[in-house]
């Protein structure tokens, strides 16, 4: 029997109030359907300084979260990371996970002689959802798409994640009941497909 996809959820938004959240959940709900293994990392409890305050990863001692965190990481076949658009980019807290968990060893290797790092996440898949304020043309063509272009590129793909694949809710504001329940629906069954 094919053994089952590894899956772990990040849950990036720093307020458990959030249409993110319910995301996650959702995400959650479906996978364990789905009978996926499953794993969870809900950024904002966890105990970490979310500063890198040196211009090396490892001049700071690693707390003992963000270890477990690594070996989620390395344990997963594929990730779902989850956040709201604030200032065209992600929340600092994920920002600052992502500067102190994201580190040479982990999810890419700096090798002496070679101008660029090797990735270390070959063979793992990543979904990013996303949520926005603005509108789907707005992102198009004022934007160009350059927030997920940026995300995509400098982190996913920098660290050998394919293929990444993406969702985005934009609208937020002026969705009601019925249409949030419409997109719950579908991540559901991103989680039920392990997608
Ligand atoms: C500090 C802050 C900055 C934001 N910046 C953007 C932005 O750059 N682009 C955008 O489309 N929406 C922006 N928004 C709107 C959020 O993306 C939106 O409120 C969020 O996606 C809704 O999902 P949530 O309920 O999970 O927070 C911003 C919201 C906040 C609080």
């Amino acid at each position: 029997m094919a053994k089952s996809k590894k899956i772990l959820i990040i849950d990036g938004h720093p307020d458990p109030k959030s249409h993110c959240a319910q995301i996650a959940e959702e995400y959650e709900k479906g996978a364990q359907k789905g009978k996926f293994d499953i794993k969870k990392i809900d950024v904002r409890d966890l105990k970490f300084d979310p500063i890198l305050h040196y211009r090396k990863a490892s001049a700071q001692n690693l707390e003992k979260d963000l270890k477990d965190s690594q070996k989620m990481i390395k344990w997963a076949d594929h990730i779902v990371v989850i956040f709201p658009i604030w200032w065209g980019h992600m929340p600092s807290l994920l920002k600052g996970f992502i500067d102190r968990a994201f580190t040479n060893g982990t999810v890419f290797e700096l090798k002496k002689g070679k101008r660029i790092p090797t990735p270390l996440m070959n063979g793992k898949s990543i979904r990013v959802i996303y949520t926005q304020g603005a509108p789907r043309f707005y992102t198009r063509f004022v934007l160009r798409d350059s927030v997920w272009k940026s995300i995509k590129t400098n982190i996913f793909e920098f660290c050998g994640f394919s293929p990444v694949a993406r969702t985005y809710i934009h609208d937020m504001h002026s969705r009601n009941e019925e249409a949030v329940g419409k997109f719950l629906r579908k991540i559901f069954d991103l989680g039920l497909n392990g997608q």
